[in-house]
């Protein structure tokens, strides 16, 4: 009996989760299409179109918001998890077009039935919202103002239409009508926006079900056949750690867990079919939208390190075209992280970013109403409220730019990377120097760890 078990989990595959570890946009895309060739199956298991994971294959940039960065290796099934919220117009326009670029999607994508919908009332919500906070001096969070938020509070609120609705046109009619009645009530009455009608959305709705049909899928039970066959499935995270509806600086958050334990509620498998956790996080530090950030720098002023940091690294969204904010490193900010997701290791990506810069600067704690603190406090207002403190090292004027070897990175570039290293008290276990699938540097492989 045990030694048959023993056989039969020798063919199991191996599971990896890729995490942000800071305010998101920290290259998982990047990192999850380097993965993929490991991989048989790619699933995003939360958050929705609010994400854009930009690849860059020799030379040739692509943005992908809602489908699996998996999608551009051949043969790679891509799955959208029952965590995500859904789009079913976007998901059909980002489909097409990455049909236009050549590349087969339908036969490899599988969306579980179990997705939340968003609808275009919750979008025109999430706009309005964000019109009255910045009117009434509340602060915007800044939203992507895709109707991410509306959405998820439907499904807590147990009124959502789900994909499965959209294969019974009765069911969803009636659902639809019920909905639709609560929210045109804020939006006319509270939001002072403007009401939608039924028939478009309706409509409009039924056709797309017609293309979403097919690739309606059980989602949990397809990852776990990859896995019993011995196939390795990755895990996409977006949005990151901070902006996380729990741990993050609430309430300058997405609306959905993005922490890895998220990967198994979010997809549909047991928790202990996760066994590789990759942080993924910048060398230096972004945000787009409102809420704290303690190592912030001003990114206007050419000559200052924040404006080299928004320019060198083309940090503008690629969702919304804001310019993200800028700052150092900040490694009392990635102490909770680590804790948070139970990181097994790190990317830190973005390395060649720092390049020529004399002085580099590491947050590793706070002063907090004269006390010294060494990891991020919970609370928004006790965040605003920390002065970091800072370790400087000296920085490398040699190019980083696509090295693929740790030894050929400078000396100055190693001390920096093993200082945050042994700060965090977690493995570095690959570099990214570039965009490009290929500029990368590996010390220890996620799957063979
Ligand atoms: P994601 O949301 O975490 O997938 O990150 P984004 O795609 O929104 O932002 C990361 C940006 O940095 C993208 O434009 C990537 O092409 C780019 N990028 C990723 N890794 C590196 C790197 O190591 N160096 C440089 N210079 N750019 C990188
Ligand atoms: P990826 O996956 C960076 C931010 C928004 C805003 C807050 C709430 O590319 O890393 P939402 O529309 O989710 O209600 O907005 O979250 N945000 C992101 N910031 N990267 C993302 O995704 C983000 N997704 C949402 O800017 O501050
Ligand atoms: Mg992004």
């Amino acid at each position: 009996m045990q030694a048959s078990n023993v056989a039969a989990r020798s063919s199991v595959g191996r599971n990896v989760v890729v995490v942000g570890t800071q305010w998101g946009d920290e290259g998982k895309g990047k990192v999850v299409d380097w993965l993929t060739d490991h991989a048989e199956g790619v699933v995003r298991f939360q958050g929705g179109h609010n994400a854009g994971h930009t690849l860059v294959i020799k030379g040739r940039k692509t943005a992908l918001q809602l489908i699996p960065s998996g999608i551009m290796r051949d043969g790679v099934a891509c799955f959208i998890g029952n965590g995500v919220v859904v789009d079913p117009s976007h998901l059909l326009s980002e489909i097409e077009r990455l049909e236009a670029i050549g590349l087969s999607v339908r036969d490899r994508l599988f969306l579980s039935e179990s997705c939340p919908l968003i609808l275009p009332f919750h979008v025109e919500v999430d706009k309005a919202r964000e019109a009255v906070r910045e009117t009434s001096g509340a602060g915007k969070i800044g939203t992507t103002g895709k109707g991410i938020g509306p959405a998820y509070e439907d499904k807590v609120a147990r009124r959502a239409l789900r994909v499965q609705d959209l294969k019974h046109p009765e069911r969803f009619e009636k659902k639809l009508r019920e909905l639709l009645d609560l929210h045109n009530f804020a939006l006319e009455g509270y939001l002072k926006a403007q009401r939608l009608e039924f028939q478009p959305i309706f409509d409009h709705a039924m056709k797309v079900a017609e293309h979403l049909k097919p690739m309606m899928a059980d989602v949990g039970v397809q990852i776990a056949a990859i896995n019993a066959r011995g196939g390795n499935v990755l895990f996409e995270g977006a949005q990151g750690t901070l902006l996380d509806i729990d741990h993050g600086t609430y309430p300058y958050v997405t609306s959905s867990n993005c922490v890895a334990g998220n990967a198994a509620a979010g997809s549909g498998v047991g928790p202990d079919r996760l066994h590789y956790i990759l942080g993924i996080t910048k060398a230096y530090t972004t945000r787009v939208g409102g809420g704290p950030f303690p190592t912030e720098l001003g990114i206007e002023e050419p000559g200052t390190v924040g404006h080299h940091l928004s320019t060198v690294g083309q940090e503008r969204g690629t969702v919304t075209g804001r310019a993200r904010r800028c700052g150092w490193l900040d490694a009392a900010a990635l102490k909770r992280a680590i804790l948070i997701n139970g990181v097994s290791g790190l990317c830190i990506t973005k390395l060649d970013v720092l390049d020529g810069l004399e002085e580099i600067k590491v947050g590793v704690g706070y002063m907090l109403n004269g006390q010294r603190v060494d990891i991020l406090p919970l609370d928004a207002d006790d965040i605003v409220a920390c002065d970091p403190i800072y370790e400087s090292f000296p920085g490398w004027s040699e190019s980083t730019a696509g090295i693929t070897q740790w030894d050929q990175l400078p000396q100055n570039a190693r001390r920096y990377l093993e200082r945050v290293q042994a700060y965090i008290g977690a493995p570095i276990d690959m570099v990214s120097t570039g965009p490009d699938r290929d500029h990368t540097i590996l010390l220890r492989h996620p799957y063979k760890a």
